[in-house]
């Protein structure tokens, strides 16, 4: 696109701001506007000061609510117990002064292209787990050359996605013994498999490739030492696969688009698919994130174009012929032509509780049915459960749920619907600096009957669809979506969009302010009155990412030379002082630099210098962090090492000369705080 356009519309001209020439860059990058002309008008952060000062005025209305709530579950990460906990992630419950900068004193690392893990001076990083190790007892260690689906079900499973630490025994805020959660997103024959032949993959690799997709729980602790390590013995250990058996609930189950011949109810799925980001809930549930689904299926041609059903399926970028997978040579069910409805099955949020290795996973349509991300929740200050979601696609939306019922903390099972019951919005970014969640709700709006939509449950499956038609803010590819303990105020991450602005595809918005954004930003959003249920919002940019000498990047207005370089935020993380912490995928394309985990004070002095701690191995995104409670360890996801290689010709040898994804644990040397 012209520069000229970039320029006015990416909002980068810092003197045409001092001179608010452009009175909607008073929200997008009012901050921006502070620091290069203190005292010049209201920031974003200068706003929610004012709102998190008022917030004994918010509590007041919440704290009943909140001392109805049993000690023994935080809202906030699953366990923490401390009375107080309660009180943290929601707006109404700011935790004293705002303290995000402090200690983020380490010394930056220099980007790497190396084999290696490399972290800041004073941090050390030790695996955890790799894909192939066992989970239960008499399982041998990973041979490449004598692997079995019915092994590979009772071991880690591959490419590690969405990480999370639940302490043992729930509720109990324990720090170094609990259940480490892991999503394994996908496979990669190649790297699988000794002479893989990607033109015809044996029925044999296919199932172990299934039982290699999921989940893993796994009771991980440390025996007195700083290193944590997995127990193969404990009776938590489970492995979720592409087979596990699981239910479909909300409006949608038992729909006809739901029916297939091996389930004419419409309510039993096989499996989960492409589990990439998630999220937990206050009552100690998983919430597991179906994304790129569509790879696995095959032949949407198959479906006559008249069918209703074709266009839901190519919106949803269902491939026309054979899959690159060729799964559907072994399944009928990954064929479309054959089955037509069992993409509709997948592509869902899905909850799992940790707590119980009998239970069966849950798919809850009521989330809606999208190229999921993440799925983060938060407690309302009316009580009522929200969850932030992204569908991570180029042009695509954010969305939340707001529960029907408020959260029940006394008792688990009484949120067992809670799921089930609420609404689904996506958001409208309005360009000035204010938005709107639009409910998608059957008879709303343009979602009529006279519009050919049947009923709540085809709203859901064709969430995308029915975004479109309310005219929601097409995004670049949604990621993460976090909410800062600290001060409420909602982090939402555009990975990238190298198509913004070509021809025939949207052009830039305040939004989306950068045309072939080949390096991604981030969004901060303030519910409307503090309350996560409200349905309106303000919001602004909060980083534009790249090379700072790159003019289009934006860093809070961060001196520029003091920061570190980065692309492709993925996934995000708060410490419990509301520090953001960021994992990046894609710099090895963007940036000709391995991808890393960065840190970045969201608020004080420090607001907007970013600092790169952590450096993954060649080939490798890292797809997820997380900080326990303690903000001790940071776990983090090492995905696909070795990437584009295979075993014949690998790129990686991480860590012990196999490349094998898994996760790492990182610390500071000697303890504390990561980050203090
Ligand atoms: Fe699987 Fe959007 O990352
Ligand atoms: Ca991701
Ligand atoms: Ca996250």
């Amino acid at each position: 696109m012209p520069r000229q356009e970039l320029t006015v519309l990416d909002g980068h001209d810092h003197s045409s701001f001092a001179t608010q020439s452009c009175a909607g860059c008073r929200f997008n990058c009012a901050s921006l506007v502070s620091r290069a002309q203190k005292g010049h008008g209201d920031t974003f952060a200068e706003v929610l000061h004012r709102r998190v000062s008022r917030r004994g005025l918010l509590k007041a209305g919440v704290v009943l609510s909140a001392a109805a709530l049993s000690p023994a579950l935080s809202l906030d990460r699953p366990g923490t117990a401390e009375a107080g906990e309660l009180n943290r992630p929601a707006f109404w419950t700011v935790n004293g002064p705002v303290t995000q900068g402090v200690g983020l004193t380490f010394q930056a690392i220099r980007p790497d292209t190396s084999d290696t893990i490399a972290l800041a001076e004073g941090y050390t990083s030790q695996v955890v787990i790799l894909w192939g190790d066992p989970l239960f007892p008499g399982v041998p260690a990973l041979d490449l050359n004598a692997q079995t689906a019915a092994l590979q079900e009772r071991q880690f499973g591959f490419n590690a996605d969405f990480v999370l630490y639940t302490p043992l025994p729930l509720g109990s805020g324990n720090q170094s013994d609990g259940l480490l959660w892991v999503n394994h997103e996908y496979t990669d024959g190649l790297m699988m498999f000794p002479g893989y032949d990607t033109k015809n993959p044996t029925k044999e690799q296919v199932d172990i490739e299934l039982a290699a997709h999921g989940a893993s729980i796994v009771q991980i602790r440390k025996n007195g030492g700083p290193e944590w390590a997995a127990d193969v013995t404990s009776s938590f250990n489970r492995r979720i696969t592409a087979t596990t058996p699981m239910t479909l609930t909300g409006p949608a189950a038992g729909d006809e688009w739901l029916k297939t011949s091996a389930d004419t109810t419409g309510t039993r799925v096989v499996g989960m698919l492409n589990n990439c980001g998630g999220g937990w809930t206050p009552w100690g549930t998983v919430l597991t994130a179906e994304e790129n689904f569509n790879q696995y299926f095959a032949n949407a041609d198959g479906l006559s174009a008249e069918d209703p059903r074709s266009k839901t399926h190519a919106r949803y970028g269902m491939p026309r012929a054979a899959s690159e997978r060729l799964w559907e040579k072994h399944y009928d069910r990954f064929d479309i032509g054959k089955e037509p409805n069992e993409p509709f099955r997948f592509g869902w949020i899905v909850e799992v509780d940790p707590y119980d290795p009998s239970s069966a996973p849950v798919k809850r349509t009521a989330l809606g049915r999208t190229k999921h991300e993440a799925a983060t929740t938060v407690v309302a200050s009316n009580g009522k459960l929200v969850v932030y979601l992204g569908d991570d696609e180029r042009f695509d939306y954010v969305y939340k749920y707001v529960s029907t019922a408020a959260v029940t903390m006394t008792d688990r099972s009484a949120n067992k619907n809670l799921l089930d019951e609420g609404t689904l919005y996506v958001a409208k970014y309005d360009d000035d600096g204010t938005g709107q969640w639009i409910p998608l709700v059957f008879g709303q709006g343009p979602l009529t009957a006279a519009n050919g939509w049947r009923n709540q449950a085809d709203v859901l499956i064709r969430t995308r669809q029915a975004a479109d038609a309310v005219g929601a803010t097409k995004m670049d590819r949604p990621e993460d979506i976090e909410v800062n303990p600290v001060t409420g105020v909602v982090y939402a991450v555009m990975t990238n969009n190298t198509q913004r602005g070509t021809d025939g595809r949207p052009a830039v918005d305040r939004a989306n302010p950068r045309a072939n954004n080949a390096y991604g930003h981030i969004i901060e959003m303030m519910e409307g009155a503090g309350n996560h249920a409200a349905t309106t919002f303000t919001w602004g940019i909060f980083l534009i990412a790249g090379k700072p000498e790159d003019e289009s990047t934006y860093f809070a207005g961060f001196a520029k030379d003091q920061v570190s370089a980065f692309a492709a935020p993925d996934n995000i993380a708060f410490d419990s002082r509301g520090n953001l912490w960021i994992a990046t995928d894609g710099q090895p394309s963007a940036l000709k630099w391995n991808d890393g985990i960065l840190a970045v004070a969201v608020d004080g002095p420090q607001r907007g210098q970013v600092k790169q701690l952590m450096s993954g191995v060649s080939g490798c995104e890292v797809a997820s962090l997380y900080l326990t409670a303690d903000d001790a360890t940071l776990f983090a996801s090492i995905q696909h090492p070795g990437e584009g290689g295979s075993l014949a010709q690998p790129t990686s040898t991480w860590p012990n000369g196999l490349a094998r994804p898994g996760i790492i644990a990182i610390s500071r040397i000697g303890g504390g705080r990561i980050g203090a």
